[in-house]
């Protein structure tokens, strides 16, 4: 049987995405040298070498992963699908002993089961085995040495090897998670489609396990988004260059530089603080992000600019509550009061509840969360737009005028808990580190996560305000009590990810 002709696709990689990222990734694959780059749906087509593929999945923090096309033609049908995956070499692509796995989509073509593609693929590479080699490579599905991709449009068939493997989003930062992180590689999207340059401070106030302010300090201080990773599929492929590879990260790591920008992340959830914690400190990022545990409305900025980005929690049983209407209705009273100047990205999938923010988005921008059609919303907050300017700067200045509020906040709490914690030098300090594992906090999150909110903040005077806790908004202060100097930082080097050690 004859072979496939030659294969000219016009292209040498393809870096797959999220719907609604392609013009970033696309910018960001020029930046890393990319030639010819063109965005296809859901992706970018681009040319370039060995070197550049290593170096993209290596850097890029907005491609899910990176395809090296190997075949494409013409399947009308399973069986010459079957046929022509056989007249692809794979002897020459890896060997019997490795193992593989073939994944498969297909759109408005005859072969019209992405399943039943991706068997008659895996059929073809294992009877040509057999044929030339005298025994069949295996299947795995976890941690396979080679990943294949097919994809079938129109009838067209394009096998590719999957450079990356694992999805890209996998960073290998996170030792923990809480509930619904949000994607790294959507999180470092949205940062890029903000247009934050790192120089002004960022804060994302609902961080859940803090994938947006990871992303964020990655960014502001050029560490690779590969930094943290342990392997990419094209470790195992023959033609691996271990040099040329060692060479594109040396390269990459050497851009590594320190941040002047203040990066805040912060959670009603003393649970979540202590995940974005360990997240932290397991990436050696602990000193370049400031945790602190506050509810939304808790938070007096201390710059007059800056930018929030955050995606609030979402469920459908919040939306059939009718919770979710009060928590953006309480979001953009919190803006209009607090953040003036500020500008502030919001994501979610509910455009409906979005709209009780009261604030006119100024961009609208449709991102899919895997198959989930999302909008990414930018407000701003412009001197004047309040409703009662006066009142709102005497709350900024601690002036709060409200009883119930005066007498609920002790000082004591307020300085020990977050009263400028950068500011005083705490910040990032061994006790601070020590105090995120210790058994007292762990335990009171993750024992009864509502009922020790409940015991500690909620008095029986206090209204709910909006997200699906009675006690929100019952507290509220400002950390600007304190002038002194942030602690110096000394220059660092973000380190590799070590064994989780209970300290
Ligand atoms: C969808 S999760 C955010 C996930 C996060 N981006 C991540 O990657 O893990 C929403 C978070 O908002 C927090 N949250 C909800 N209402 C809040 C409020 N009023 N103030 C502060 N945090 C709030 C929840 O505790 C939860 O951690």
């Amino acid at each position: 049987m004859k072979g496939l002709k030659p294969f000219e696709p016009g292209f040498d990689f393809l870096a797959k995405t999220f719907a609604g990222m392609e013009e970033v990734l696309s910018t960001e694959l020029k930046q890393l040298g990319a030639k010819d780059v063109k965005i296809i749906k859901r992706g970018a087509t681009f040319k370039g070498d060995e070197e550049l593929m290593y170096k993209v999945n290596y850097c890029s923090r907005t491609a899910i992963r990176i395809l090296k096309p190997i075949g494409v033609f013409s399947a009308k049908s399973n069986d010459e699908l079957y046929q022509k995956v056989k007249k692809i070499d794979w002897t020459k692509i890896f060997n019997v002993d490795q193992s593989f796995i073939v994944n498969a989509n297909v759109f408005y073509s005859e072969v019209d089961h992405s399943h039943f593609a991706a068997l008659r693929v895996k059929d073809g590479i294992v009877d040509q085995f057999r044929e030339v080699v005298g025994k069949r490579p295996w299947v795995a599905k976890d941690i396979p040495d080679v990943y294949i991709d097919v994809h079938i449009a129109h009838d067209i068939c394009t096998i590719s090897l999957d450079s990356s493997g694992e999805s890209l989003h996998r960073r290998e930062y996170k030792v923990a998670v809480d509930k619904a992180p949000i994607n790294e590689v959507l999180a470092a999207g949205m940062i890029k489609i903000s247009g934050w340059d790192g120089k002004e401070d960022l804060i994302d106030p609902m961080c859940g396990s803090g994938t947006i302010p990871m992303e964020a300090a990655m960014i502001a201080m050029n560490i690779p988004a590969g930094y943290y990773r342990s392997k990419y599929a094209f470790f195992t492929w023959s033609s691996f260059d271990e040099k040329l590879w060692e060479k594109v990260k040396a390269e990459a790591n050497a851009e590594v530089t320190e941040t002047d920008c203040n990066i805040i992340a912060s959670d009603r959830s003393e649970v979540a603080v202590a995940i974005t914690k360990r997240n932290l400190k397991n990436a050696g990022l602990h000193k370049d992000v400031i945790v602190e545990h506050k509810f939304f409305d808790q938070i007096i900025p201390e710059t007059k600019k800056g930018i929030l980005i955050f995606n609030p929690p979402y469920g459908k049983r919040m939306e059939e509550r009718g919770e979710l209407r009060d928590l953006f209705k309480g979001i953009g009273d919190v803006l209009k009061q607090n953040f003036t100047g500020f500008q502030a990205w919001i994501i979610t999938p509910n455009i409906e509840a979005a709209k009780f923010v009261g604030l006119r988005p100024s961009v609208k921008h449709t991102l899919y969360n895997g198959p989930i059609e999302t909008k990414y919303l930018k407000f701003e907050m412009y001197e004047g737009t309040k409703k009662d300017k006066g009142d709102s700067d005497d709350r900024k200045r601690g002036n709060f005028g409200d009883k119930r509020r005066e007498g609920n906040f002790g000082d004591k709490r307020r300085e020990g808990s977050y009263g400028g914690r950068k500011r005083e030098g705490g910040f990032g300090d061994r006790k601070r580190d020590g105090g995120y594992g210790s058994k007292r906090e762990e335990g009171s999150g993750g024992s009864n996560r509502e009922g020790d909110f409940k015991k500690k903040r909620f008095s029986s005077t206090d209204k709910p305000r909006f997200g699906d806790k009675p006690e929100y908004g019952s507290r509220r202060f400002s950390n600007r009590k304190d002038d002194s100097k942030p602690a110096d930082r000394k220059p660092r080097r973000p380190r590799k990810p070590r064994e989780e050690k209970d300290d």
